[in-house]
């Protein structure tokens, strides 16, 4: 749907009144409809780099362009979802997707059908009627998803949005984003501290070290992705390179 270009991008934050660079020229750009994860160790810069893309936090040099238009702060073009989950607790799952249509404009009655056709693509629709302390963390991550499709995004920017799950459901939903994504087509922007999952879902992984990128990883697997896929040689091979890449970078960094 749409192109993400980073260009030359400096962020620094001040630490002890002295300057912390954070992000030192990253360049990057998502291709219309391309699913990129970022990875790279813990203070690195990633989610720095995912909310200056949402528009959440300002940068001191470089451009950030949605199909070569600067970005102005956050916008309906752009969803974003959290690892914290961000359900508003007085809504239930319907009326915080509904919230969020109401604010891209959607009249009453449209947001009431679009809120429910999208809870049902998260399997949710029996849920539609809980608020979110009535629902599990999948449950609420995935609220919070159909939130961030409801209102059609041309790019959707996630920052360790399964981080908090169990393994099991943690699996469930990198299935169900693999199929919204295969279905739909957006680009996306993710980013994981799972090496597996990061190669499970995109078409690219960008390894980051300390504000820079280190190298981009192409992951050439076939789609649909499927169940025992994380077996393969294939996928075992490009999980080992990007390990490797991040150890590499952590050991430098130490
Ligand atoms: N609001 C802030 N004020 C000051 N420093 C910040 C702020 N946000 C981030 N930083 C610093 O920027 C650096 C990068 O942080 P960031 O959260 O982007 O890392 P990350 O790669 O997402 O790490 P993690 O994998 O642990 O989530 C860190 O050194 C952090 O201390
Ligand atoms: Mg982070």
């Amino acid at each position: 749907m749409s192109t993400l270009a980073i260009q030359n991008l400096h962020k620094s934050f001040m630490l002890n009144n002295q300057e912390n660079k954070v992000l030192d020229g990253i360049s990057l750009t998502l291709a219309d409809n391309e699913f990129v994860s970022i990875v790279g160790m813990s203070g690195c810069g990633k989610s720095t780099l995912l909310s200056i893309a949402a528009g959440l936090e300002d940068f001191d040099a470089g451009d950030v362009t949605v199909d070569g238009v600067p970005i102005d702060g956050a916008g309906m073009d752009r969803g974003v979802v959290f690892q914290a989950y961000t359900l508003l607790p007085w809504l239930t799952a319907l009326e915080n997707i509904e919230f969020a249509l109401k604010a891209a404009g959607k009249k009453g009655k449209e947001c009431r059908e679009i809120a429910l056709e999208h809870l049902d693509l998260v399997n949710l629709s029996a849920f539609a009627g809980a608020y979110p302390t009535e629902l599990s963390g999948g449950m609420k991550q995935r609220v919070a998803i159909a939130r961030a499709l409801s209102y059609r995004p041309k790019i959707l920017l996630m920052d360790e949005p399964f981080g908090a799950l169990d393994a099991m459901t943690r699996r469930q939903m990198q299935e169900l984003l693999t199929q919204v994504w295969e279905a739909h087509r957006l680009t996306v922007m993710f980013v994981t501290h799972d090496v597996e999952e990061a190669v499970y879902l995109s078409d690219r992984i960008v390894v980051m070290g300390a504000g820079y990128i280190k190298e981009t990883i192409d992951v050439p697997l076939q789609r649909p992705r499927f169940d025992g896929m994380s077996d393969l040689p294939e996928f075992l091979d490009i999980q080992r390179h990007v390990l490797g890449m991040i150890r590499h970078n952590a050991a430098a960094h130490a």
